[in-house]
């Protein structure tokens, strides 16, 4: 029978086979003692391991160790960066597209034959849905609804320019 007592992450393991009740065959120890010997053992590595480093508390004032493991650099947008004194640039500005470019370019290839169910173009489906009132319409689209994703996948599009193109339809149904 073997008896495995303990192992080192090493693999190095430390394995007894009781021959006679009292005395190891090999270690020349009593089986009593082998115990000790084990815990002894354990206690050598643990401290081995700590003076390795690997648990060593690093050296340095708290200070210091902020410092050290502070952050490699920092994000500075231009406009934020008064004290340098740099020109904040203006935002890249984009003309709004139009509602019908919109729709043509995204919404309509679902509401021009009514994908998953998506109102087609035509006054009898949009009826209901616009008795609901414009800001449930303008939210739908926002935020998505059904099979629609949120803004009827034109993900790049802002709110204004999703409410005209629902404007836009609203429009053209009735
Ligand atoms: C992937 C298909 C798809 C696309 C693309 C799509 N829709 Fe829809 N849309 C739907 C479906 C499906 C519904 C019905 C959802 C339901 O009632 O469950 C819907 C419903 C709506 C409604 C009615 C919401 C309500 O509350 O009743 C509006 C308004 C709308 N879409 C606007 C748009 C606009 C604007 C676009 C383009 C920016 C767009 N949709 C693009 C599928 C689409």
């Amino acid at each position: 029978m073997h008896v495995r007592l303990f192992s080192f992450s090493s693999g190095v393991s430390l394995q007894v086979q009781p021959f006679e009740p009292d005395m190891h065959p090999d270690l020349g120890v009593t089986m009593l003692q082998l115990p000790v010997i084990a815990m002894r053992l354990l206690a050598v590595a643990i401290i081995a391991v700590a003076s390795s480093g690997a648990l060593a508390i690093p050296p340095g004032t708290d200070a210091e160790i902020r410092e050290r493991i502070s952050p490699f650099g920092q994000l500075r947008r231009p406009q934020v960066d008064e004290d340098n004194g740099a020109v904040a640039e203006a935002p890249v500005e984009r003309e709004p597209r139009a509602a019908e470019a919109i729709y043509a370019q995204f919404c309509g290839t679902c509401h021009e034959i009514g994908v998953g169910g998506a109102p087609r173009m035509v006054a009898a489906e949009w009826d209901d849905r616009i008795a609901q009132g414009m800001d449930v319409l303008y939210a739908s689209t926002i935020n998505g609804l059904g099979a629609m994703p949120p803004g009827g996948t034109c993900f790049d599009c802002s709110e204004d320019e999703l409410k005209k193109t629902v404007d836009w339809m609203v429009e053209a149904v009735q």
